[in-house]
């Protein structure tokens, strides 16, 4: 009879807290996407529901626990330039945790969730309000923001291709396959 290798079962990656924060920033970005043309308090509260979300996110980055970690995933310039490299060549070792390009991504996101807020806020002063320049910051935040997301679920799906693994799924169940070989866990 044939031996079957051993079992090795699904281990702990994303933790409640990251999932929760993930799936409802999709949730409240989107529908501050979708509201931004309507003047008014529902896409200037939907935008600061965002906003907020991101903030405790970025306080879980320094709160919360290994994976979570910023210092877990944000690596420095050649470590970054050394993994894009192995991508290029086809040879990218899996991450258990965020890769460093999609660690500089969450970053990256992050970063313009917050200009954002910050910029859709100032606009609603009495100090800023009718600033043209402002509006088009802000406006073009907002298309910078698309296309970050493009490149997101673009990276997101084409390292799950590679890999051979469904990282969707591990944002819903917080699991994935564990470590093997040169995998960096
Ligand atoms: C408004 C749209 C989105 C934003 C702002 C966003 C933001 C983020 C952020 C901040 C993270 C880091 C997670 C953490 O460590 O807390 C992340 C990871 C992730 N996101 Fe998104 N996301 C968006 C849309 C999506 C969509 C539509 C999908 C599914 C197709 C997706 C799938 C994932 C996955 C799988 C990860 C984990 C990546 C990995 O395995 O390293 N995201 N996203
Ligand atoms: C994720 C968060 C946000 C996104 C993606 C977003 C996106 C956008 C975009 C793309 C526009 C331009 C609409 C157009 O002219 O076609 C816009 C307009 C606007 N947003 Fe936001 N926004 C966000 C958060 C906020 C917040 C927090 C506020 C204020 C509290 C805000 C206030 C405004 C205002 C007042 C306008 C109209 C500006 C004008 O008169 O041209 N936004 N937003």
């Amino acid at each position: 009879m044939k031996k079957s290798n051993p079992p090795h079962p699904p281990v702990p990656v994303w933790d409640a807290a990251v999932r929760l924060l993930h799936w409802s920033l999709v949730a409240s970005v989107a529908a501050a996407w979708i509201t931004r043309n309507r003047l008014g308090p529902l896409h200037e509260n939907l935008g600061y529901a965002a906003l907020a979300i991101a903030c405790a996110r970025v306080a879980w980055g320094f709160a919360g626990r290994h994976h979570a970690r910023f210092a877990q995933f944000v690596r420095g310039p050649a470590a970054t330039w050394a993994y894009a490299r192995a991508v290029g060549a086809g040879r990218a070792p899996r991450h258990l945790g965020h890769n460093p390009l999609g660690g500089w991504m969450v970053v990256a996101l992050l970063g313009c969730i917050g200009l954002l807020g910050f910029t859709g806020w100032l606009y609603t002063t009495d100090l800023f309000w009718g600033y043209g320049w402002l509006a088009n910051l802000h406006e073009g935040l907002g298309w910078t923001l698309l296309g970050l997301v493009a490149l997101h679920v673009g990276g997101v799906l084409f390292t799950g291709y590679k890999h051979r693994e469904n990282l969707v799924r591990a944002m819903v169940t917080g699991r994935k396959a564990p470590p093997t070989g040169d995998d960096v866990p």
